[in-house]
């Protein structure tokens, strides 16, 4: 034996050898990296990935390379397979060597310790940040997260909603991750992503950890300015009083959903929960109801346990925070803040007709959106066109922007793929139940009164509004009385 060597001789073989170089290597490059982000002010998120979750793994692989190298060495040894020296491995801390190697062992595996605490600390923290959930999935998650970002939700994180609190969830969050890591590196997922998400995290230890269904709301007032697409009509105006209740003590309101006084059941017979046929009301004294809808597939048996969700706040809000707003909504606003010139003719009939067209990139839609529209005047409307082309421009690139942060094609999001269930317009939404065809076995409907949700204060063109504080009977803006029959996403379809 080599007296001049510093450790066992165990610990020299090609082994050792390999995983000593690795650890070093690797953590002078984490030493770098670590330095960077801390003081830095890199905000690449593939930095992350890669000091947070590759290298640590790296690290660890090489630092157990080492011990594997001598176990190696060891087994060869006792195997009888050819080495220098036969003996049986001891620690003989008289033995110079011996000590440096138990020295760097302590050391080594103190700081080992060390370092992994501190990196699964800072990957925890990594892999809760919006920027991993948004932005290393940049592609994939985009919709969401630029719908997220202007929602009022868009300071808080995406665990909150989507993780919560506690490590069950964590890991359980961390796996199927892990399986869409994998399928966004292979490009084999779904387009759009599937909704509703049917492992989402219940209501219970998400939104109530914020909200709180104690809380009360009483009633919400909006006014909303239509621009109807007839020549000439003034915007017409709706302002309602939306009774949303709640509270401790309150049986009334759109908020006793949120099992106040009776808890709601029910099963659906689509994937996105669209189709919803059977409904269960429980009161708090055990009184069961069943509507079905007349042409239920659960007329005359219910749905096993498996088919029946328990009604919570996602079943109304499923986009709290990422809203793709329709074509007819936002136009609307736009029009409405004059950030869209109102006076271009046709503005709001042409636009639906472009933002509602299917387009394979962006890109392609910004290109076509912007011809089109300067076609559509140039052809139709030429003396305007040549007075106001400014006007035309600015609305196009204005139409645009809208598009990019309502629309995905790349991801097949839109308003129709990923319907809000607030609401009846261009939703089924409410009337999912609320249609007055879901009845029960003593004839009990689920309403469809205008009245028991939302009390019309204020109707009609801009200017000359009809009003009343006792509650209006809603007059449909172009006139017509089909709404009475049919529910209105028959017609309304959010574009064009
Ligand atoms: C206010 C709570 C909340 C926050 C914050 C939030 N989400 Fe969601 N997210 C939801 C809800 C609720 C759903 C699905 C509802 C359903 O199942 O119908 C959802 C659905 C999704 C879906 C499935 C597709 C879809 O649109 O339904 C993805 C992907 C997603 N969220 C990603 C993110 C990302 C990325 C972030 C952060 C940038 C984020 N979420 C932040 C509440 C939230
Ligand atoms: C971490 C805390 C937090 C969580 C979790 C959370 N919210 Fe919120 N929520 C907020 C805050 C903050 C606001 C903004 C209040 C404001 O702007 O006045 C808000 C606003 C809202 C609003 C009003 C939106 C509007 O248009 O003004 C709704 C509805 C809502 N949240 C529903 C939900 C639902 C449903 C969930 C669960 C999926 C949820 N929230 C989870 C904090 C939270
Ligand atoms: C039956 C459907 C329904 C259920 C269930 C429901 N909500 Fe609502 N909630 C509404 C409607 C409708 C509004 C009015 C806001 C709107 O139209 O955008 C509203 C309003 C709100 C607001 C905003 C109030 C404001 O002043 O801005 C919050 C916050 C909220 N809900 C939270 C929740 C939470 C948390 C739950 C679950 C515990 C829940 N809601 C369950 C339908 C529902
Ligand atoms: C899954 C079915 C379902 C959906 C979806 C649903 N509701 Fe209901 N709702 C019911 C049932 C069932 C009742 C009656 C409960 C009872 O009296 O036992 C009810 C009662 C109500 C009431 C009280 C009505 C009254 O006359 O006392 C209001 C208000 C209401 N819902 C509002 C809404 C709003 C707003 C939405 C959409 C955001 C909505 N509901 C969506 C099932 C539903
Ligand atoms: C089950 C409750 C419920 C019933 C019944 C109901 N509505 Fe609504 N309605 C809502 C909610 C919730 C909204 C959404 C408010 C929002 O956009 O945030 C809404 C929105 C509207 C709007 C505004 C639509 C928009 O996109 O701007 C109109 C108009 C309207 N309702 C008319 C009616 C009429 C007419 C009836 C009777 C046929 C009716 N509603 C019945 C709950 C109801
Ligand atoms: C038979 C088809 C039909 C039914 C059913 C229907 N609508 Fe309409 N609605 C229309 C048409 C057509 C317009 C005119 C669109 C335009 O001029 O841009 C319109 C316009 C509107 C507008 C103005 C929209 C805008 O952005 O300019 C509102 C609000 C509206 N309807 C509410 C309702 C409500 C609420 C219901 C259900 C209670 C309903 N409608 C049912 C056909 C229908």
């Amino acid at each position: 034996m080599n007296k001049d060597k510093k450790f066992s001789y165990l610990f020299y073989n090609a082994v050792t050898y390999a995983g000593v170089m690795l650890s070093l290597v690797v953590g002078a490059v984490e030493v770098f990296l670590f330095a960077m982000d801390f003081f830095g002010k890199s905000r690449n998120p593939y930095l992350g990935l890669i000091t947070y979750l590759f290298l640590p793994g790296l690290l660890i692989l090489g630092l157990l390379l080492i011990p594997a190298g001598v176990l190696w060495k060891q087994s060869r040894i006792k195997r009888g397979l050819p080495t220098i020296e036969l003996r049986r491995f001891r620690i003989d801390l008289s033995l110079s060597h011996h000590r440096n190697a138990l020295l760097v062992f302590i050391i080594g595996t103190a700081l080992l310790i060390l370092m992994s605490l501190v990196g699964s600390y800072r990957a925890f923290h990594y892999t809760e940040s919006v920027q991993f959930c948004g932005v290393v999935c940049h592609q994939v998650m985009n919709p969401e997260r630029t719908a997220y970002l202007k929602s009022p939700h868009g300071k808080i994180k995406c665990v909150e909603c989507h993780i919560g609190e506690g490590a069950d969830w964590y890991v359980r969050s961390k796996l199927s991750g892990a399986r869409q890591v994998i399928r966004t590196l292979s490009n084999s997922y779904e387009r759009p992503i599937k909704t509703p998400v049917h492992n989402l995290r219940p209501a219970e230890e998400t939104c109530k950890q914020c909200h709180w269904p104690g809380k009360f709301f009483g009633t919400m007032d909006f006014k909303r300015t239509y621009y109807l697409t007839e020549e000439g009509s003034r915007p017409w105006q709706i302002r309602m009083l939306l009774n949303v209740g709640g509270g401790d003590h309150q049986s009334y309101g759109v908020h006793a959903h949120m099992n106040v006084d009776h808890d709601i059941y029910y099963a659906a017979e689509d994937e996105k929960r669209q189709k919803i046929t059977w409904v269960k009301s429980v009161g708090k004294n055990g009184n069961e109801t069943v509507f079905t809808a007349p042409d239920s597939r659960w007329k005359d048996s219910p749905p096993s346990e498996a088919e029946i969700r328990k009604m919570d706040c996602i079943d109304c809000h499923n986009r709290p925070t990422h809203q793709f707003s329709p074509p007819y909504r936002f136009m609307n606003d736009a029009l409405q803040y004059g950030v869209i010139d109102a006076s271009i003719p046709k503005i709001k009939e042409k636009s639906l007709e472009l933002l509602s067209k299917e387009y394979k990139s962006a890109g392609e839609a910004r290109h076509s959106i912007e011809k089109a529209l300067k076609e559509y005047y140039e052809s139709d409307h030429p003396e305007y066109y040549a007075a106001n082309r400014a006007a035309v421009e600015s609305a196009a690139r204005e139409i645009i922007k809208l598009f990019e942060s309502n629309i995905f094609p790349e991801m097949k999001t839109r308003w129709d793929t990923h319907p809000d269930n607030i609401g009846h317009l261009v939703t089924p939404g409410c009337f999912r139940c609320h249609d007055g065809e879901h009845r029960s076995a003593k004839g009990k409907i689920i309403s469809r009164d205008c009245r028991s949700c939302h009390l019309i204060v204020e109707q009609g063109p801009m200017g000359s509004l009809e009003k009343n504080i006792e509650g209006l009977d809603f007059q449909h803006p172009p006139g017509g009385d089909e709404w009475k029959e049919m529910n209105c996403a028959d017609c309304h379809t959010g574009g064009a």
